[in-house]
């Protein structure tokens, strides 16, 4: 059974890696998420100055699995990126830098400092749904996505891959990335939301807005994958609330070719990676998949 994988261009020995945010901006995070077996390895989103954050609370778990945050793009800015990017060649392990910005010249700036580190690819973030200015403010326009993902391929020589959240546009978003170079997809991020305390009757976090992850958003980010499949057949990494193999191979057969997990990794459950290929394996003999390309995209093509 083969599930080695390359997307944009980087051999993968399976598609599993960690979503951005969840670990992957100090040394020792690299280790952990090598430890639980990922096959490549995301930083959290990296912004040219270092960010502090918001102040709790900034997470909220949910009864049904989710989780929604406003860490508020807590991140030790564009310094941190070579020691990231050492760490990871040291394990020989793919490192993908995830890079925020407020406008082009600060997605080019972190941009270029992975370049020169090294890094095997970035991964644009075009999508963070609760922090003002970066992400999804730029994500939901087609027009801004072009001309970032352009500036940002016209400086680095390492594949880019943009990551987009849940919009109206977001397959005309898609098409614009790919347009302007992108190699490979992200779809999708957190889901822009909301949790109000009854008690209180104020809303819980001190952003008032959050962002949601985990099981709840599953659905929507498969549809996400499945309608940008079937418009432009591009290299797409699900992620979106994977917690088990049947979220994963759902997504593999809906058009992703990787996949990224981010809440069913952050409480430490080590097993996650290695169940989940595991299954993924179970499954590819029961269908006859010799090879996990043969089940990509299979449910949009029929
Ligand atoms: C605590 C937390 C921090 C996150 N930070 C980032 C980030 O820095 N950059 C980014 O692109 N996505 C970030 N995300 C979004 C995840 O990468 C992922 O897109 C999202 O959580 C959906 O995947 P999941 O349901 O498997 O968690 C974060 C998510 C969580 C829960």
């Amino acid at each position: 059974m083969n599930l080695e994988i390359s997307i944009a261009g980087i051999k993968l020995r399976h598609p599993l890696m960690n979503a951005s945010g969840i670990l992957g901006y100090a040394r020792e995070h690299i280790l952990k998420l090598i430890r639980y077996g990922v096959a490549a390895i995301v930083t959290k989103t990296i912004t040219p100055k270092p960010k502090r954050g918001y102040d709790p609370p900034i997470l909220i778990e949910l009864p049904n699995g989710g989780l929604i945050n406003a860490v508020g793009l807590e991140n030790p800015g564009k310094e941190a990126i070579p020691e990231l990017v050492n760490e990871a060649k040291r394990h020989y392990m793919p490192i993908l830098v995830s890079i925020g910005g407020v406008n082009e010249q600060e997605f080019i700036e972190v941009a270029s400092v992975a370049n020169d580190a090294g890094a095997d690819a970035i991964e644009i973030n075009l999508s963070c749904p609760h922090t003002k200015g970066y992400g999804i403010e730029i994500g939901t326009d087609p027009h801004n996505v072009y001309n970032v993902v352009k500036s940002v391929a016209s400086v680095v020589s390492i594949p880019i891959i943009a990551k987009l959240g849940l919009s109206d546009k977001v397959v005309e978003a898609a098409g614009k990335a790919i347009e302007a170079g992108a190699k490979a997809l992200t779809l999708i991020n957190t889901i822009k939301s909301l949790y109000i305390d009854v008690y209180t009757l104020k809303p819980v976090l001190t952003n008032i807005f959050g962002g949601l992850s985990g099981p709840p958003i599953h659905p929507i980010a498969v549809r996400v994958v499945y309608e940008v499949y079937k418009e432009f057949q591009p290299e797409i990494i699900g992620c979106g609330g994977i917690s088990s193999w049947i979220d994963a191979a759902e997504f593999i057969i809906a058009g992703a070719r990787a996949l990224q997990i981010g809440t069913a990794l952050r409480g430490g459950s080590q097993n996650v990676i290695v169940s989940i290929l595991e299954g993924l394996r179970n499954w590819m003999l029961i269908h006859g998949f010799r090879d996990i390309r043969e089940a990509i995209g299979i449910s949009v093509r029929g």
